[in-house]
């Protein structure tokens, strides 16, 4: 796979892409540059598209079955490459990640509880938690001079003070921390005192910078077995998230009932039949377009780094260790959150996200997706240093 694949400009609008289609409808300028929902402006691998299409060209879309290939191609991938063995009877399926969790919180939880989630973090948690009718608990990220890490006293204190379940993000999406054994290790000393349910959304594992590594919760604190749901797809380390498909593995035997049940109940345990057979084909066929991948984000990152330090040194921004973000802050610009957020919009013509809705924490930061070709990173950041100077 050659690196100038990522270099191609693709044309996006007209294709219900919600990143560009859906510019009028959510920011009101359907001109900008998107720089925002997490998926990428980058072809998925060829051996994708070939399966999609010669799928597709047999004309008949009924009901999809797993196979056995479908489960062995999962488990490889996470043997491969993040050493973790998984049986093909703890995989169950959803459509969608933000599903599976409300899945999840209606199954283990009642009205009313609380559930926590540690800003700044991925919004639809706590707006899933809040239609669900549950109680959002902020155990806030804690900055440690732009090292972001997990409080544990807070957790430990959220739990004691009776929150049900843990809504973990890791890696961690927006503030790009990909969480190491040790810090698993030490968060799973707290977990294992309580009776808590884990939600652990592993959704970017695969989108890391060396040397940092991936470490799936349950290969570094199998102990948690009976009581964690780990989420992991093929749609944001492949760019396929609107096929809408999400492995669900859960090693305990009543849990996972438990779910399957729920999951049965909603008829959520069915799969879309092109997610199928993009899952196969890319955790087959996708590694080395993968690892292109990662070494050309991480020379987007170079990009930023350089281009930031020499056009726009009072912004300070918090370099991921894994996931597409970047997490900017604008607070030695003189702006909040969202004063930035405006004049990139409508000076610059740049559809970022305004840190506020990432809950606290975020009120001096924007997140800017940076998954594009060169090219159009190159022109946004021009566009930014511009409109926040
Ligand atoms: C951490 C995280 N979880 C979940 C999702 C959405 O997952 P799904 O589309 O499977 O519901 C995203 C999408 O950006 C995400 O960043």
């Amino acid at each position: 796979m050659d690196k100038s694949f990522f270099d191609q400009v693709p044309n996006r609008r007209g294709t219900n892409s919600v990143k560009w289609d859906g510019l009028e409808a959510f920011f009101g300028v359907g001109d900008a540059l998107p720089m925002w929902v997490a998926d990428m402006d980058f072809r998925c691998p060829p051996e994708v598209t070939e399966a999609v299409a010669k799928r597709a060209d047999h004309g008949i879309y009924g009901y999809a079955y797993k196979d056995d290939e479908y489960y062995e191609a999962v488990i490889e991938w996470w043997s491969k490459r993040h050493s973790w063995s998984i049986a093909p009877q703890w995989i169950l399926t959803s459509p969608g990640t933000i599903s599976a969790l409300a899945v999840a919180i209606e199954t283990f939880t009642k009205p009313g509880d609380g559930v926590i989630i540690q800003p700044p973090v991925y919004p639809p948690f706590e707006r899933t938690i809040r239609l669900m009718e549950r109680q959002p608990v902020y155990n806030k990220l804690e900055n440690r001079d732009g090292k972001y890490a997990i409080d544990l006293e807070g957790l430990e204190h959220a739990l004691r003070a009776g929150a049900r379940m843990l809504v973990l993000c890791s890696p961690h999406n927006p503030v790009g921390r990909v969480w190491t054994e040790e810090e698993l290790q030490a968060l799973a000393g707290v977990l294992e005192r309580f009776n808590v349910l884990v939600f652990d959304d592993e959704l970017h594992a695969d989108i890391v910078y060396a040397p940092n590594k991936h470490a799936p919760l349950l290969k570094v604190a199998p102990q948690l077995s009976d009581r964690t749901i780990v989420a992991t797809s093929v749609s944001k380390t492949f760019n396929l998230a609107g096929l809408e498909n999400t492995n669900l593995v859960i090693v305990d035997d009543s849990l996972r009932q438990r779910m399957s049940n729920a999951l049965m109940a909603h008829a959520m345990y069915r799969t879309n039949l092109f997610a199928i057979v993009a899952t196969k084909a890319a955790y087959k066929h996708g590694e080395a377009w993968l690892d292109t991948l990662l070494s050309y984000l991480s020379e987007n990152l170079d990009v930023m780094r350089a281009y930031f330090s020499a056009n726009l040194p009072e912004l300070k921004w918090v370099e991921p260790e894994g996931t597409y973000l970047a997490w900017l802050s604008v607070k030695d610009l003189g702006f909040n959150s969202t004063e930035a957020f405006k004049r990139v919009l409508h000076e610059g013509h740049v559809a970022v996200q305004d840190g506020k809705d990432f809950g606290p924490g975020g009120e001096w930061f924007l997140r800017l997706n940076f998954a594009t070709p060169r090219e159009l990173l190159v022109e946004a950041l021009h566009r930014i240093a511009r409109s926040l100077k």
